[in-house]
């Protein structure tokens, strides 16, 4: 029987493939490093050709190692790092240059040229973004002006833009569809996500030419056919969601309130606001959740910058733990961090603080700091970074009178941790909840493919698939979680003042 699925989880540090049962059980998993191209400090490249093979190598091997064929594969689900951006030639399918990742800043002088002009709340009233170098519209902009001769092939309608899920699609159809979904679009900067629509204003003022751009398609739709040639057998593509998106997907996050954070090199969370496309006033971003139907369904994310990446710190930069897995066990040692505040700006602030030239702090040092302190305060800082986020969450849902968030959903590598997670509970004081199955992106991605190609009835069905696996709850008094975040946000002043 063909009633299982195919997710490709395309990530910034790997491309991974999971094939899923009809019951989202997980059947076989595939994974295989990316590597990352640093050229000038601030720029970071992906070699869109690796993207590509790494991630049909992955998909060959799941298959493989589930023991069932291509044709025994329902439909295809794709999710991604978003934002990254691919230029390439429509006729030979050959990219122009490396993919722009969604950390490279070289965009910014663009800009902050578009900050306190008109623009920037035109921007913002559009999309639901902050001007950033983050998002795709200034990165394409800088390909198109230095790669010699883009601009005149893009205005001769010769080459193709797409976020990697786009990209994907066109190599996994070789060339026949050029494509994108609604969640993806959305951080391009060039989406107008109330229409569903690119915007032309917007195309205007980063001087993209519209043929450079994939049509627009809801999450779960018919993107198009993987080529026999790839898999051994045409597969069709029927849902697509960047990866934050899909992991609010697959948290089973379909509601107004219901929020989900995952914990990798950086954090993200996203809380979903049903139909209501509401501007944030306390630095988050408003984004496309991923949309079943034509039904536009927003979400307010915000995004920590270092999470994980500050016990990779600990273990590369101080030797302090030999491998990550160490540091719970670490940190345990001390009954708390001693004072010690650990504010890891390495490359600034994300939400919501915004604050780019800040740097990484460690505060609150005595002669009896250990460093099992530093590395208790060092995951105790991201909790607080993303107590900081559901804070700024709150205060937006209770300016638009939406539902209170009652409980956190948590996926991604730290969510495994105990201590990290009785901690997030203590200073959120709502439940924190982890699913059975921690591969919340990559089974989005296979949901709305099993929605698009009629394997699952609608979101209630998905709703019965999602299975709690543990939950935190709050023991500490809110008083003790409230002074505790106010010692945070004054340690948060201090690395800005750096
Ligand atoms: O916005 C960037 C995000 O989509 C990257 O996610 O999991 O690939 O680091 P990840």
């Amino acid at each position: 029987m063909n009633t299982y699925l195919l997710a490709l989880d395309q990530g910034t540090s790997s491309s991974r493939s999971i094939v899923f049962d009809a019951k989202s059980r997980i059947c076989a998993m595939a994974q295989q490093e990316l590597p990352q191209i640093y050229p000038r400090p601030g720029w970071i490249e992906h070699d869109p050709l690796l993207i590509w093979r790494s991630q049909l190598a992955t998909a060959r091997q799941a298959l493989k190692k589930a023991g069932i064929s291509a044709s025994q594969i329902r439909a295809v689900g794709i999710t991604n790092q978003r934002e990254t951006t691919v230029l390439w030639h429509r006729r030979t399918g050959k990219p122009l240059h490396h993919a722009l990742v969604w950390q490279d800043r070289r965009a910014e002088p663009a800009c902050a040229a578009l900050r306190d002009t008109p623009a920037e709340s035109l921007i913002q009233q559009k999309t639901g973004l902050r001007v950033d170098a983050y998002f795709s519209a200034t990165k394409l902009q800088w390909l198109l002006d230095n790669i010699p001769g883009a601009r005149a092939q893009a205005e001769r309608g010769e080459l193709a833009f797409g976020t990697v899920d786009s990209w994907l699609i066109w190599n996994l159809t070789r060339g026949a569809a050029h494509v994108t979904d609604v969640s993806n679009a959305a951080r391009t900067m060039l989406f107008d996500v109330r229409r569903n629509a690119w915007d032309e204003e917007l195309l205007a003022l980063f001087c993209i030419p519209a043929s450079v751009l994939p049509q627009v398609l809801p999450s779960a739709a018919q993107f198009g056919q993987v080529d026999a040639q790839w898999l051994g057998e045409a597969l069709p593509i029927t849902g697509v969601a960047g990866d934050q998106q899909a992991a609010l997907f697959g948290q089973a996050c379909f509601e107004g309130g219901m929020t989900k954070n995952t914990y990798g090199t950086g954090c993200f969370m996203l809380m979903h606001t049903g139909g209501d496309f509401q501007v944030s006033g306390n630095g988050l971003v408003t984004t496309s959740a991923a949309q079943p139907n034509e039904q536009p369904q927003f979400a307010l994310e915000g995004s920590v910058f270092v999470a994980g990446a500050v016990v990779q710190w600990l273990r590369d930069g101080l030797n302090a733990i030999s491998s990550s897995s160490e540091v719970q066990h670490l940190a345990e040692t001390v009954p708390d961090s001693g004072g010690v505040q650990f504010v890891p700006a390495f490359t600034g602030l994300g939400a919501p603080y915004w604050q780019p030239d800040a740097r990484g702090t460690i505060t609150g040092i005595t002669r009896g700091t250990s460093v099992a302190h530093i590395a208790r305060a060092a995951l105790e800082s991201i909790a607080y970074q993303s107590a900081a986020l559901l804070q700024a969450m709150r205060r937006d849902a209770s300016a638009a009178g939406a539902v209170p968030v009652s409980q956190l959903r948590v996926d991604g590598g730290a969510s495994v941790n105990d201590l990290l997670m009785q901690f997030q509970a203590d200073l959120l004081g709502v439940p924190v909840l982890r699913p059975k199955i921690v591969e919340t992106t990559a089974a989005g991605a296979a949901w709305l493919a099993g929605l698009g190609c009629g394997l699952y009835s609608g979101t209630d069905e998905l709703t019965s698939l999602w299975q709690a696996g543990r939950q935190y709850l709050p023991t500490m008094p809110s008083q003790r979680a409230a002074e505790l975040m106010q010692a945070w946000e004054h340690a948060v002043r201090q690395a800005c003042a750096q």
